[in-house]
């Protein structure tokens, strides 16, 4: 299959062309405020189906339904709460997925079997405006190779899933850079399955009390039952083993420094790169403090390391407050949990 590359910049006709392929049927590449997302017609089992081949997701997997307006929930939904309703009028559009109980509508291959639906009202404008010219709410998982970092330009969605999709939608790099957050309203409590854009600060603010999931602390074991079976499986990992050493910028960077051999490489702080002379790879993802730009650039910097010969990589990582949470687990998650904590000797 030949992947066609989309331009609404250059080409008016490319959003309804888009569009077009969905109704058909078709896996298309579409751009989101968060990172690229990999669509199809929720409603379809066939056109869903397309995209678990083409990702070589795991079946057990749920995939986020989008939508381009609040209304579409009752579509797809069987009850919309009060709590659900506050959510949704605080930060959507945008970087938050919450999950409800689901309608039959939704096919069981959208939702992994489950009985719930996860739903995203993404803010980019080309995203909307694919999902209205497709006419149907769009399953969309990241638009990544399973296992792989999470793409943030249409290149990167080339690189991944050139010749698998019929086609992708550039609508330039993404403006949040890590994907949604996501908050389930199925259980006693509101719990955070995925920290994500929407800091768990902010879920508070508006929910209360939110409980937040085992899995973001700790790694799950592949047997194990957990609420967002995306977070069991390796993820975002390059294909290099990677160390991930807590502590401030200066104490992680001394430590690093300290371990580096001849194939090492590291993934720092802008302002720490300086000190990484001896590291065979050096990739950064930002200023040590700027968590926001630090979300933009970090799949980026993930997937440079795959275009390179280093045998290992030790990681930074910003503290765990807004933004930072859902970096550090991205990066957490990306070192299978491999963890060297300095922040108790700090104290
Ligand atoms: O920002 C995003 O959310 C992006 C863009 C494309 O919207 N999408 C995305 O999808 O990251 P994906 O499939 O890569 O991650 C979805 C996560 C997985 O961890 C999945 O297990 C969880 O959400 N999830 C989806 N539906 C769920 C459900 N019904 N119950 C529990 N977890 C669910
Ligand atoms: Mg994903």
């Amino acid at each position: 299959m030949q992947t066609k590359l989309l331009r609404p910049s250059e080409d008016p006709t490319a959003i309804e062309q888009a569009g077009a392929l969905l109704r058909a049927g078709e896996v298309v590449g579409i751009p989101t405020e968060t990172v690229y997302g990999l669509a199809a017609d929720a409603l379809n089992p066939q056109a869903v189906a397309r995209i678990f081949e083409a990702k070589g997701r795991p079946q057990d997997n749920p995939l986020i339904v989008h939508i381009a307006e609040i209304e579409t929930v009752h579509e797809i939904a069987a009850d919309f709460p009060p709590e659900a309703q506050a959510l949704a009028e605080a930060y959507w559009p945008g970087p938050m997925t919450i999950i409800l109980p689901k309608l039959d509508r939704i096919p069981m291959v959208t939702s992994g079997g489950l009985n719930t639906v996860g739903i995203r009202f993404p803010s980019h404008p080309m995203a909307q405006a694919i999902i209205r010219a497709a006419g149907t709410p769009l399953a969309a998982p990241s638009a990544n190779t399973s296992g792989r970092p999470s793409t943030t330009t249409a290149q990167h969605v080339m690189e991944d899933l050139n010749g698998k999709i019929a086609a992708v939608v550039d609508g330039g790099a993404c403006s949040v850079g890590v994907e949604s957050t996501v908050v389930s309203l199925c259980g006693e409590r509101p719990r955070l399955l995925r920290p994500g854009g929407i800091s768990l600060e902010q879920l508070r603010a508006v929910l209360g009390e939110v409980d937040v999931d085992r899995a973001l602390r700790e790694k799950i074991d592949d047997s194990e039952k957990v609420s967002a079976p995306g977070m069991k499986y390796r993820h975002y990992a390059p294909k290099a083993p990677v160390t991930v050493v807590f502590g401030t910028p200066k104490t992680s960077a001394d430590y690093i420094y300290a371990q580096l051999g001849e194939n090492s490489g590291v993934l720092c702080f802008d302002d720490c790169a300086a000190r990484f002379q001896n590291a065979a790879v050096v990739e950064t993802f930002g200023p040590s403090d700027d968590p926001e730009e630090q979300a933009r650039e970090v799949f980026d910097a993930l997937r440079r390391f795959d275009e390179t010969d280093c045998t290992e990589i030790y990681a930074q990582c910003p503290p765990s407050d807004g933004i930072g949470l859902a970096v550090a687990n991205r990066i957490k998650k990306a070192a299978g949990f491999h963890i060297i904590d300095l922040t108790e000797e700090e104290a």
